[in-house]
């Protein structure tokens, strides 16, 4: 089953939107399957976004991510890598759609409040990056 890394940054977090966060996740019908609160260390946050690392934003990016606590989760479900782009809306908070978590929440493109896997590919390095297996637990909802 498909599976994406969403990670709710230091501005969700100390904006006190995590629940809101994850109820998008949870009414939207997708299964949460991590779940942890944590300090990042800078070589995970330099790792994760290594993409990034020749831009002027990097240093920058780094630096807030690893400043206080996020919580990175493990969504599953059919389509949930595109689906989770949608809820949490483009890059920049201005641009993106009202609706969106970042639509509804967010004004600066460096405290989007959330970020979200682009790819399966890129979800799959994320959530390995992330969690160990015996973090993650695959179950189905019976009810
Ligand atoms: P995210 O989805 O986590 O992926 C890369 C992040 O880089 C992005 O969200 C933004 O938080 C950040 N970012 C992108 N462009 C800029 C920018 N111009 N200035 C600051 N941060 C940026």
């Amino acid at each position: 089953m498909e599976r994406s890394f969403i990670m709710i940054k230091p501005d969700g977090v100390q904006r006190n939107l995590v629940g809101e966060i994850i109820r998008r996740f949870e009414t939207k019908g997708f299964t949460l399957v991590g779940l942890k609160l944590m300090a990042v260390p800078r070589e995970l946050a330099e790792k994760h976004y290594d993409v990034h690392k020749d831009r002027p934003f990097f240093s920058g990016l780094v630096e807030f991510i690893t400043s206080s606590p996020v919580i990175a989760m493990v969504w599953e479900g059919e389509g949930v890598v595109t689906s989770a782009r949608k809820i949490i809306g483009a890059t920049n908070p201005l641009s993106a759609e009202l609706g969106t978590i970042r639509g509804d929440y967010g004004v600066s493109v460096g405290r989007n409040l959330i970020h979200g896997s682009d790819a399966i590919e890129t979800a799959q390095r994320e959530i390995k990056l992330w969690f160990s297996e015996e973090e993650l637990t695959s179950w189905e909802p019976s009810i």
